[in-house]
């Protein structure tokens, strides 16, 4: 997770876009109704007068869920009713609040996925989706892989990874009880969709004994742990609103991202892989552990577009000690 930006990351389309002033009259536009486009201009303004980062965009986002259109659509949408109006107006002063765009609509875009999130549970964020990509194609080099996912949230990663490789069997493991009801909700309507089934855990993380039954048989491990250094400020919608076990790691950061990363190697077949996101101060540190532990190798850092350290990956070792025995390895034995 970033927190020096806002999480919902738009696209670079601005409302300057959608205005198509030769467009004619709609019939439906008159005293009564509103037309979007300079609603959004005033709610644009709000939002920025309230700090919020793409304020435009955002005042777009939220008129195309009130008015159920599209974002791209909107300035064909036949205006705001009163209602409308009064709906909008709300969730923009909500916004201009700092509340999460998200916890608003009640909805959040991952990958190819629309989750459903809100109090209690974290809003995944588009930087996440490199890990959680990067974790599919691991998937999908493997036959009937099994993947786990550690630290789930709201499912995100393992959700997308049971959507995208469809063979793969996925477990989600979270300690939250508010956190595992947003998990459960989500994971019922992927496999209302059609997904296959993902298995929930409820669990802690650090646990040393975590997942007993998986050990040396996981294919890809991945995790998005809470790794925020606790003096590190946070802007108001992490502060307010997303829970702070989900975000913040201990006084450097690595309290959680330790245990998980003793942990994995064990639960990981020799020659599988582990990828954990960390915070982006922590690109020399994370890989740095991978290497010391000694059970991993292929050890690799993964920067995002703008150059900023995202996630880690390494792979356990197909040869050395057996972790935990000190025996030697005897790559496929039981
Ligand atoms: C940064 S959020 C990531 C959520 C999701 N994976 C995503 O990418 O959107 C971290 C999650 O880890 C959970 N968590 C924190 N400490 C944990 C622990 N010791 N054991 C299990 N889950 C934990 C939090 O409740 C939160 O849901």
């Amino acid at each position: 997770m970033c927190v020096g930006t806002h999480p919902f990351v738009p696209g670079p389309t601005t409302l300057h876009d959608y205005v198509v002033t030769s467009l004619p009259r709609h019939p439906s536009e008159g005293a009564e109704r509103e037309r979007a486009t300079s609603a959004v201009a005033r709610a644009a303004r709000t939002l920025a007068a309230a700090g919020v980062e793409s304020a435009r965009a955002e005042a777009e986002l939220l008129a195309a869920y009130v008015l159920d259109v599209p974002r791209g659509r909107l300035a064909l949408a036949d205006g705001f009713d009163a209602g409308q109006r009064d709906r909008f107006a709300a969730l923009v002063a909500r916004r201009a609040d700092r509340e999460p765009l998200q916890h608003l609509t009640g909805r959040a875009g991952f990958r190819h996925l629309e989750l459903a999130v809100g109090p209690g549970v974290f809003v995944p964020r588009p930087e996440t989706e490199l890990l959680a990509g990067w974790g599919v194609d691991q998937a999908r080099r493997r036959s009937a892989p099994l993947v786990v996912d550690l630290c789930s949230g709201s499912g995100a990663i393992a959700l997308a990874v049971a959507q995208e490789v469809p063979g793969a069997r996925v477990v989600a493991v979270e300690r939250s009880p508010a956190a595992l009801a947003w998990l459960r909700r989500n994971a019922a309507a992927r496999v209302a969709a059609g997904d296959r089934p993902i298995e929930v855990v409820a669990a802690d993380v650090t646990d040393p004994q975590l997942l007993a039954g998986l050990v040396d048989r996981v294919d890809v491990l991945l995790c998005n742990p809470p790794y925020v250094p606790r003096a590190v400020a946070v802007p108001p919608e992490v502060a307010g609103h997303d829970p702070d076990e989900a975000v913040f790691g201990g006084a450097d950061g690595l309290d959680v991202i330790r245990p998980v990363l003793a942990r994995a190697v064990v639960l990981l077949r020799p020659g599988g892989v582990l990828g954990v996101e960390h915070d982006d101060t922590h690109g020399a540190a994370v890989p740095a552990l991978l290497a010391a532990d000694g059970r991993y190798t292929e050890v690799e850092e993964h920067r995002d577009l703008a150059g900023r350290a995202r996630f880690a990956t390494a792979s356990r070792r197909a040869d050395g000690p057996r972790p935990d025995t000190g025996l030697a390895w005897q790559t496929g034995s039981s």
